[in-house]
């Protein structure tokens, strides 16, 4: 009995020592341990036939050959573990040294300028308000003092949408200008506020017409506001954009819901007035449309013109992204094309 258990256990721990993998080795065990037929128990349970010195020897050998069996499974298992480690390392090998590519979003130029101005105006205590895309012919169009089948409207042509409601059609919004009277109303004078946002024209596109583009409308009402503050705020807009002083100068212009109504133009900055190619010789490029809020349009928003008076401005956001970076065609800033906009 004694030699079958020391014959049993160099068998064992043979095949323990020949296991290659984790699966091997716990069959290993299982034909050894296993408690059904396990070689040892199949040994033990014969312990019941012999006289009881011979159980005490049997027995006491049996237990130290399962505690050696057992520190060997372990210890062959923690090696095979070890060099499964090993070997998934050296197959998913990994250079940690290696420069990473990584690629960033990054902001659309509309919204770098757009950013940069809120700013700006943020500074000069204006609050930035948002408005629908899609607007009610009033505050597009009436409550400018734009009244129906007046030939103005005919300067912005827009995409009407039938409204069930109501026999006014809704309307794509040609311009930011229709927050104005939405701002006054809701919260009356003094007013400072820009308006950042998408405006729609009925426009046949080519590189500088696009059915959407952006602009950022502005406006500052309050007792005996009046062109120098216009001007002044202007200045330092521009001043701000283009990282230096800017001259400016107004001419005369038409826009229905002010009153003078002005195209604010700034001296060229690449030839500084002498004239180029840039301001087609001029010497100034005109940038954006302003002037005193007209008496109408106070009255639209619930505001007294003998008390209160204002300035308005409405420049095109995609414009200036033009000039700024040099964009020679307005149809790239909404293509989503990446080679386009990876520029940025
Ligand atoms: N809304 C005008 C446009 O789109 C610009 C403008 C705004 C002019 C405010 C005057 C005052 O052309």
């Amino acid at each position: 009995m004694l030699d079958k258990l020391s014959q049993m256990k160099d068998q064992a721990i043979k095949e323990i020592s020949l296991a290659e993998n984790i699966q091997i080795l716990d069959e290993v065990a299982q034909k050894y341990f296993g408690r059904k037929d396990g070689a040892l128990n199949t040994i033990l349970k014969g312990l019941k036939d012999l006289d009881p010195d011979a159980r005490k020897d049997v027995g006491g050998l049996a237990n130290q050959i399962k505690l050696e069996l057992e520190a060997a499974v372990e210890a062959t298992r923690a090696t095979l573990m070890k060099r499964d480690v090993e070997s998934r390392l050296e197959s998913d090998w990994l250079d940690v040294t290696l420069p990473v590519e990584r690629r960033r979003g990054h902001l659309h130029p509309l919204s770098i300028i757009q950013y940069e101005l809120e700013d700006l105006f943020q500074n000069l205590g204006f609050k930035i308000l948002n408005g629908p895309e899609l607007e009610s012919d009033y505050y597009n169009f009436e409550a400018l003092n734009i009244p129906k089948h007046h030939p103005a409207r005919d300067m912005q042509d827009t995409f009407y949408v039938d409204n069930p409601h109501n026999p006014d059609k809704w309307v794509m919004r040609t311009h930011t200008s229709n927050v104005q009277v939405r701002a006054m109303k809701e919260f009356g004078a003094p007013l400072r506020a820009v308006v950042p946002g998408r405006v729609f024209r009925y426009e046949a596109t080519d590189a500088s017409h696009d059915t959407t583009f952006y602009q950022l409308e502005g406006f500052m009402i309050g007792e005996d506001i009046s062109i120098a503050n216009l001007v002044a705020v202007m200045k330092t807009m521009l001043s701000g954009l283009f990282n230096r002083d800017v001259k400016v100068r107004l001419r005369p212009g038409y826009f229905p819901f002010v009153e003078p109504g002005f195209e604010l133009d700034m001296q060229c900055l690449i030839c500084s007035g002498k004239g180029c190619s840039v301001c087609k010789r001029v010497g100034w490029v005109e940038m954006l449309g302003c002037g005193l809020i007209h008496p109408n349009v106070l009255e639209a928003g619930s505001l007294d013109p003998r008390k209160h008076s204002g300035f308005a401005f409405g420049l095109g956001l995609t414009r200036f992204v033009m000039m700024r970076y040099g964009i020679e065609d307005i149809r790239h800033l909404n293509s989503g094309d990446l080679r386009f906009l990876n520029q940025f």
